[in-house]
């Protein structure tokens, strides 16, 4: 039986994200998409609502459960005993940012990271893009699962009126 987790802030999951999610799936037998908890952020999104969200984007892959972490990710991975995290690389800043990480991790506790490449149609984005344009009035329609679109909307409303 082979796990990986799958990682990252999701505040909130894109089309992005879905790919390497689905495709993760067809290497893994198990794959847990994991909202890292960091508490000095104020997300868009509780944690709650970001697990949401994924589970509902994520009801068709019948391997992939959703879980979250406050801590090292690599004590998460030992603790369910996951040999492999799954990142997806937009571009070679992407992966000067992960390699660090990627060898941390794997010098802590031998898990390892392992990169899949992301969808040329996808490499521009990322959540903070999507919330900056969706702030602004621009159409993210096509870069998030409709269910998301849709609470990103209200959710953007809702501060704007706070
Ligand atoms: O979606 P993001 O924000 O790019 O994801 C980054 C994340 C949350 C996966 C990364 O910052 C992380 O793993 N944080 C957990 C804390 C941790 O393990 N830090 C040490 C990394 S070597």
């Amino acid at each position: 039986m082979t796990g990986a987790v799958c990682p990252g802030s999701f505040d909130p999951v894109t089309v992005g994200h879905l790919d390497i999610i689905t495709r993760a799936a067809t290497q893994f037998d198990e794959v847990v998409v994991t909202v890292m908890i960091n508490k000095s952020k104020r997300g868009l999104f509780t944690v709650d609502e970001r697990i949401e969200m994924i589970a509902e984007a994520t009801t068709q892959l019948k391997n992939v459960t959703i879980a979250s972490w406050h801590g090292l990710l690599v004590d998460y991975a030992k603790q369910e005993g996951y040999t492999a995290i799954v990142k997806g690389l937009r571009s070679a800043n992407d992966f000067d940012y992960e390699l660090p990480m990627a060898q941390m991790n794997q010098k802590l506790t031998g898990v390892d990271t392992l990169f899949l490449t992301a969808d040329p149609a996808y490499s521009f984005l990322s959540s903070s893009l999507v919330k900056e344009v969706a702030t602004f009035g621009g159409d993210v329609k096509d870069m998030v699962p409709a269910s998301v679109h849709a609470r990103l909307l209200a959710r953007i409303a809702e501060r704007k009126a706070e």
